[in-house]
Order: C-alpha cells, then sequence, then structure tokens
C-alpha cells in the first residue's frame, strides 16, 4: 500500500510526534508498504515527477525529544502558514496515498479537525474518527459524559478566567489538579497542594487556552489501558520515581516506572479493562480504532477516568506498544494492525 504518514503539526506535543512518526513510518516500510513522512504543519514540495515520487521504501529520518516543549510562536514565524494549521500540499498528498497514517499528538491532529477534513476529501486514515476524537479531546465534554455514563472520574469544576481562586478552593477543595481543558502530555498540568501555589497553577492552564479543568487529585495507582481493534489490552501500572507524571517524566528515558502486567488482582484487571472500554464507547470512538484511557486506581478499587487519548504516544516504548507486545503484538504487527483495521472499516 502507499501510505502517508503525517508528523509533527502545530501542537507542544509536535517534537513527540516526530519521533514517533517516523518510527511508525520505517515500521510500515519494513512491513513492505511504500511511505511519505510528511510533516503536517510545514508540509512539503511535490517533485517534478509527481506526489507519487515521494512514497519510499525506506525512510532514514530521525528525531530526539528534548526536555521542553517546542516553541510554536517561531515556528509559526518562520513557517509561513499564517494562519493555516495544516502546510503546504498535505493535502494533495494525502489524496495521493490509499491511506493516511495520522502519527500526530494534540491539537488539530488529535481534536478531529484533520479527521474531518479528511472525511470531506474522502480520504482513508487511521484512529478514532472526528466525533470521538473532538470528545476525547475536550476534557470537560469528556467528563461531562463520563458522568452521564456511569463513568468514575475525579470531581471538579471547568474554570473560566473570570473564576475566582475561592470558588475553585470552595468547589474543588485542596489538593486539586489543574489542567488545559483540551492539552496533552501533562503540558499546563499542576498539582496544587496549598493556596499559595493556585495562582500560579491557573496562570500556567491559561497559557494554553481559556478553559480550565480543576478536579480533585484522586489517591491511588496511576494505570492506562490501550485499547486495539476493540481489544483491552492488558494495564499499565504508571510510577514516576519523583513527582507526578509531567512532560519530563513521560518523555525522558529512565525517569518512570512503567510495570505491564501491574500487580494487580483478576477482578481490578477485568474492571480497568471493562472501565476503559466503556469510557471508549462514551465518547463514541468506533471499536475499529485504538485509544489509550488513564485512570487513577483507587484504594478500594475504582478506577477513576482521567481521559481517553485518541493518539497516544507510538514510539516503540510508549505506554499503547508496550501493552500490545505484552499481549503478543510487535511494534512492526502493531503498527499493522492499525492500518488494516482502518483501511477495512473507514
Ligand atoms: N485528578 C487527578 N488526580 C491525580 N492525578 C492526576 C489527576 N489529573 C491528572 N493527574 C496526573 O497528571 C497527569 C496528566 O493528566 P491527564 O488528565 O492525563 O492529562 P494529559 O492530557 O496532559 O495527559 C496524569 O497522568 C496524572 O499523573
Ligand atoms: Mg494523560
Amino acid at each position: 500500500m502507499k501510505i502517508a504518514v503525517l508528523a509533527g503539526g502545530y501542537s507542544p506535543e509536535r517534537d513527540v510526534s516526530l519521533v514517533s512518526a517516523g518510527l511508525i513510518a520505517k515500521a510500515l516500510c519494513r512491513n513492505g508498504h511504500r511511505v511519505a513522512l510528511i510533516d503536517a504543519y510545514l508540509g512539503a514540495d511535490i517533485p517534478d515527477a509527481g506526489a507519487d515520487s515521494l512514497f519510499a521504501r525506506e525512510i532514514t529520518e530521525e528525531y530526539h525529544i528534548t526536555e521542553n516543549v517546542p516553541d510554536l510562536k517561531k515556528l509559526r514565524e518562520t513557517s509561513g502558514n499564517g494562519d493555516a494549521l495544516i502546510g503546504k500540499n498535505v493535502i494533495e498528498i494525502c489524496r495521493s496515498a490509499d491511506i493516511v497514517y495520522i502519527g500526530l499528538h494534540g491539537a488539530t491532529g488529535e481534536n478531529g479537525q484533520l479527521q474531518a477534513l479528511f472525511d470531506c476529501h474522502g480520504i482513508k486514515y487511521t484512529g478514532a474518527g472526528y466525533v470521538g476524537c473532538a470528545l476525547a479531546m475536550d476534557k470537560e465534554m469528556s467528563k461531562l459524559l463520563f458522568r452521564v455514563s456511569g463513568i468514575p472520574t475525579p470531581d471538579g469544576i471547568t474554570a473560566k478566567p473570570e473564576t475566582t481562586r475561592e470558588e475553585i478552593i470552595e468547589k474543588v477543595g485542596l489538593p486539586c489538579v489543574t489542567k488545559p481543558c483540551s492539552g496533552g502530555s501533562s503540558v499546563g498540568v499542576s498539582i496544587v497542594r496549598c493556596e499559595n501555589s493556585l495562582e500560579k497553577a491557573m496562570k500556567d492552564a491559561f497559557e494554553y487556552e481559556d478553559r480550565v479543568i480543576a478536579e480533585k487529585l484522586v489517591k491511588g495507582r496511576e494505570m492506562t489501558v490501550g485499547i486495539l481493534c476493540g481489544e483491552a489490552l492488558p494495564p499499565i501500572e504508571i510510577i514516576p520515581k519523583s513527582g507526578f507524571y509531567d512532560y519530563k517524566n513521560k518523555y525522558q528515558s529512565g525517569l518512570t516506572e512503567e510495570i505491564c502486567p501491574p500487580d494487580i488482582t483478576k477482578s481490578e484487571d477485568k474492571l480497568l479493562r471493562e472501565t476503559a472500554l466503556h469510557a471508549m464507547r462514551a465518547l463514541r470512538i468506533e471499536e475499529h480504532a485504538y485509544c489509550r484511557v488513564d485512570m487513577i486506581l483507587e484504594s478500594d478499587g475504582t478506577p477513576r477516568v482521567l481521559e481517553v487519548n485518541t493518539l497516544p504516544g507510538m514510539t516503540p516504548t510508549s505506554l499503547l506498544p508496550q501493552a500490545a507486545k505484552v499481549a503478543g503484538y510487535g511494534y512492526d504487527e502493531l503498527c499493522e494492525k492499525i492500518v488494516m483495521s482502518a483501511w477495512e472499516n473507514r
């Protein structure tokens, strides 16, 4: 097949995506496909030989993730894209592919905009459709749907710029967690333990958007469950060596212990997997798609869902690929499964 793998994009998780999409592209080449690895934000020139000549049997690009979130303002200034969120020729190149592998994280790639655009163009793509993506990206909407579906999620409120700090203390209490409503990779997330640090935490979150989730800090063990073509994979327990699971602890190797399968009872394992499937369905993510559900397992056995990721990290050491490996799917096979189930069902 001819597969366009979309990488990078205009999102704080841009670097993460450059790494994972590069590895996905290599895996798909090993599986025998012809692949074009395209930066979704910077786009690409179409050579005189036509878009078809961009699809190669080997990919050589390599990227590394730095400790810091990329400087998007600078990227925008130098890209010449103006207000556009996708780069030149991206649609043309994707139209010339048999299918698009969305190797992006966050923002346009994960919030459903790109999926809707592809639907309009009749372009096939991997992963969840635009409704599931949009609902999962918006933590306020997700939490509303979890609540009406009987899925436990931390109690809290959505704060606007005019919400007073007193109101947050009164309605949510301390300790609490503050996060941008549509963020990812823990960018802008803070754990607030005393009143004095609330101001800075809110400021950090409002840097990204003007809706901020303030919710109770849930005590328990952090678990995440990947879902692949309707199958809930073994849970992974996440134990950062210090602090919480922030950007640095997520992407710098060795800072977090990730245990799969974790030391939990059979019934806890079953409940975590069932809750993950329930959360996926509540957000209208299709059965044939894939996603990863973040939860905290409380000491009384309740799994509280924090969020669903419709474009989870996809380096071989990322959480979903790790869980897939325990379930018996190697990295190349995982990438192939994601492509084939999209090809057959979209
Ligand atoms: N209510 C909460 N209770 C405890 N820890 C939380 C809570 N919300 C977030 N966290 C911590 O912050 C991390 C990021 O939060 P999450 O809601 O998953 O947002 P993101 O989209 O940035 O991954 C989680 O993995 C967890 O470690
Ligand atoms: Mg998360």
